[in-house]
């Protein structure tokens, strides 16, 4: 992090983070006048946005009819546990204004969680239209993602085989390394990056110690994510940012 092609926004809270990722949000979905794909993350970190996205003001600058809403990774439980990823992006904000046919949640009623990977897989392949990722095709118009304390993204965790998976699109995590300690979907590398935009949110003083490993270039998961067609952005909160730090 903090070399080329990555850029680092500090912000002063997770108000000023909220808003500043929903006018990246809005940006791209200028960008593109056709079907757009967003790609949101788990934890507490996007509840922010999802509250403004959701808010009067925002809700109406949103073209729902061509948006479609999947999730970079999954915890392995039914989509109306207060665990669910997308359960909670659901009903704070998806529920009530995108079409169903919009929503794009990972089956989590199968056998295993790498039985929903599979079927995930194949709903992602369907929606590109091809079961390869082409460079100058992204999949995604902007993948949300955050960073754990021991410096996973969605639900890479380090030392994880996962990490170095380049055919699959999705996989299954038995065992998770953080809180909650339930098995996981997550979308692998390429097919995380394959967007237009990787927009990372950190806050909080809890995440000071990592982002200064991560700042360091240190080979976390959280480094090693990044967009491989266009920008990847950090947006860092000050009680997150390491003593000293100057953003980009
Ligand atoms: C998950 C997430 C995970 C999350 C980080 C940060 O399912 O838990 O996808 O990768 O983004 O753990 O979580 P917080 O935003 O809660 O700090």
């Amino acid at each position: 992090m903090g070399d080329a092609g990555h850029q680092i926004i500090a912000v002063a809270d997770a108000a000023e983070m909220a808003a500043t990722a929903a006018q990246r949000i809005i940006a791209r979905i200028d960008a593109n006048d056709g079907r757009i794909a967003i790609c949101l993350s788990g934890g507490s970190s996007p509840k922010q946005l999802y509250r403004l996205l959701a808010s009067e003001a925002y809700r109406r600058l949103l073209p729902w009819h061509r948006i479609h809403w999947f999730v970079g990774d999954e915890r392995f439980v039914p989509v109306n546990s207060d665990l669910s990823n997308m359960g909670v992006a659901r009903r704070m904000l998806l529920d009530s204004r995108a079409p169903a046919s919009h929503i794009h949640p990972v089956p989590t009623d199968g056998a295993n969680p790498d039985a929903g990977a599979e079927r995930y897989a194949r709903e992602l392949q369907s929606f590109y239209g091809a079961d390869e990722l082409r460079h100058g095709r992204p999949l995604f118009d902007l993948v949300l993602l955050g960073a754990g304390t021991d410096g996973h993204t969605a639900s890479l965790f380090p030392g994880d085989p996962a990490l170095d998976e380049r055919e699959r699109w999705v996989v299954g995590v038995p065992k998770a390394d953080l809180e909650p300690f339930v098995p996981r979907v997550t979308l692998t590398l390429p097919a995380l990056g394959a967007c237009h935009e990787m927009l990372f949110e950190v806050a909080g003083s809890d995440k000071r110690a990592i982002l200064t490993r991560l700042l360091n270039g240190e080979n976390l998961p959280a480094n090693r994510a990044r967009s491989g067609e266009g920008t990847t952005v950090w947006l860092v909160d000050r009680a997150a940012l390491p003593e000293g730090f100057r953003s980009s």
